[in-house]
């Protein structure tokens, strides 16, 4: 609940006007400009919203300054090492860490809504083989509104629920499905009696031809990164995914606009980005020419898996990154990974560069997924998907939230119009 702590005064022209504030549990104060418009007849402005809160919420808080990643106050670093996805998925969700009951009721659950509608897999032999699986996720992401009726009905809070359950449980099965499309193996079905990161490993990796059994250092990092994806307050694509819900659009329509909206290289298709970025630099040596290129302000090349909006010193989820690459690498074997070498060299080059320090800009958690993701045996296509099955969970959880605020309405921004003014239409013989 907002509750004003004191008054910011505002004059401008011949006005002068108060506005409330409110001071958070942690991060800045804030200025309740929603009534401006009517007193002051004026609009902020604020393009990327750098400096704007577009709602309260209590589901994660990030320290830009300290590096910090809470998820309902706990840190990033201890749900890594100590928890498990599913785990944090019920504390995104619900607010604390389960009992033993609650995590067995929730994981039962869950594991009995992974398969999809056996129609649904005719959607995929709509695309080309060659799709990108995040194309493929989009599309059929958005068809489960047509089938699941039963779940899309937003002002039931139960129906709210049973959608949030299938969409976590689905989008492992969802994403594999547009993997094993794309390399023309048949879809595997999810089972019960794997855990949710070997479930999905097993659907990616096994074949009919032969038993397949999951590595657990493997699982475990998979479950990590799934962990680290979850939830990042109101990142572009939850905040679209909060903006399509403000219209009342129904649950999986809003994760579609989701994850079109991650697929940015500028956000979740970064990891892709990045390993393409690492594998053109491909040795060493090339590393000078590539960082002079990222601080020419001619070259629109940047540094992919580098920056970010609001961390200004390192991203606590690239530290826990960088650990389980070296922990699956040294399994696999692949230590060594001429991949790897560019990227822990390219970060030290870079953390040595001043325009990087300067400008605060650091690896994120992009840029050592992909490293794992790669040495685990996915294509660089699949990265983002595995982002977007990660962070369903965040999505759904601020979407849950937004649909729960009473102060909730519609979004619909303002603009500073610099067009032309009224002018009368000419014909097109006096043109
Ligand atoms: C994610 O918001 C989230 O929480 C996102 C995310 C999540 O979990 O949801 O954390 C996931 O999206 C991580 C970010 C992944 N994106 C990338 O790795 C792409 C490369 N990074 C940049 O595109 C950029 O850093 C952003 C988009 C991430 C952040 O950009 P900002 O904060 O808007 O900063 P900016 O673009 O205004 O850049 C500030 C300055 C500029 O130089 P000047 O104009 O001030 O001289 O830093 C420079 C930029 O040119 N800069 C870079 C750079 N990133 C910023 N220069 C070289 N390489 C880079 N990567």
């Amino acid at each position: 609940m907002t509750n004003q702590t004191s008054t910011a005064k505002l004059s401008f022209g011949d006005k002068e006007l108060e506005l409330p504030m409110y001071s958070p549990t942690a991060g800045p104060d804030v200025i309740d400009i929603s009534k401006l418009y009517a007193q002051g007849d004026v609009f902020t402005f604020d393009p990327g919203f750098t400096s704007t809160a577009a709602c309260d919420s209590t589901i994660t808080f990030i320290d830009g300054e300290k590096g910090e990643l809470l998820h309902r106050g706990y840190p990033i670093d201890q749900l890594a090492e100590k928890s498990h996805f599913l785990e944090v998925c019920y504390l995104l969700l619900y607010g604390n860490l389960p009992t033993a009951a609650e995590a067995e009721d929730f994981e039962y659950r869950v594991t009995r809504h992974t398969m999809v509608h056996e129609q649904m897999t005719k959607f995929y032999s709509g695309f080309r083989r060659d799709a990108h699986p995040m194309a493929i996720m989009v599309g059929v992401v958005g068809a489960m509104s047509a089938f699941y009726h039963d779940s899309t009905d937003i002002a039931d809070p139960w129906q709210r629920e049973v959608a949030s359950i299938r969409m976590i449980a689905k989008m492992p099965t969802i994403a594999a499905m547009a993997y094993k499309y794309t390399i023309g193996q048949p879809f595997v079905y999810p089972r019960n009696d794997l855990d949710y990161a070997s479930n999905f490993l097993n659907m990616c990796f096994s074949v009919p031809a032969e038993n397949f059994e999951v590595n657990p250092i493997l699982s475990r990092a998979m479950d990590r990164i799934f962990t680290l994806h979850a939830d990042h307050e109101q990142n572009a694509s939850t905040s679209t995914v909060r903006l399509a819900g403000s219209s009342g659009a129904n649950p999986f329509a809003c994760i579609a606009a989701g994850i079109a909206c991650l697929w940015g290289p500028a956000h979740g298709g970064a990891n892709q980005a990045c390993l393409e970025m690492l594998k053109e630099i491909g040795t060493v040596d090339r590393i000078p020419e590539y960082i002079a290129r990222a601080k020419d302000k001619d070259d629109p090349f940047r540094l992919m898996g580098f920056g970010h909006r609001v961390y200004k010193n390192f991203d606590p989820r690239a530290k826990v990154m960088k650990q389980s690459a070296d922990e699956v690498l040294d399994l696999l074997g692949v230590e060594n990974n001429p991949t790897l070498q560019v990227a822990k060299e390219l970060e030290k080059a870079a953390l040595e560069d001043p325009y990087f320090t300067e400008k605060k800009l650091f690896p994120n958690v992009d840029f050592y997924s992909g490293i794992i993701l790669e040495a685990m045996g996915f294509p660089t296509s699949m990265f983002t998907p595995i982002f977007a099955l990660s962070r369903t969970v965040g999505w759904i959880s601020q979407w849950k939230e937004m649909l729960n605020d009473p102060k909730q309405k519609i979004g619909r921004p303002r603009q500073l119009y610099l067009g032309e003014t009224l002018r009368d239409y000419v014909d097109v013989e006096n043109r």
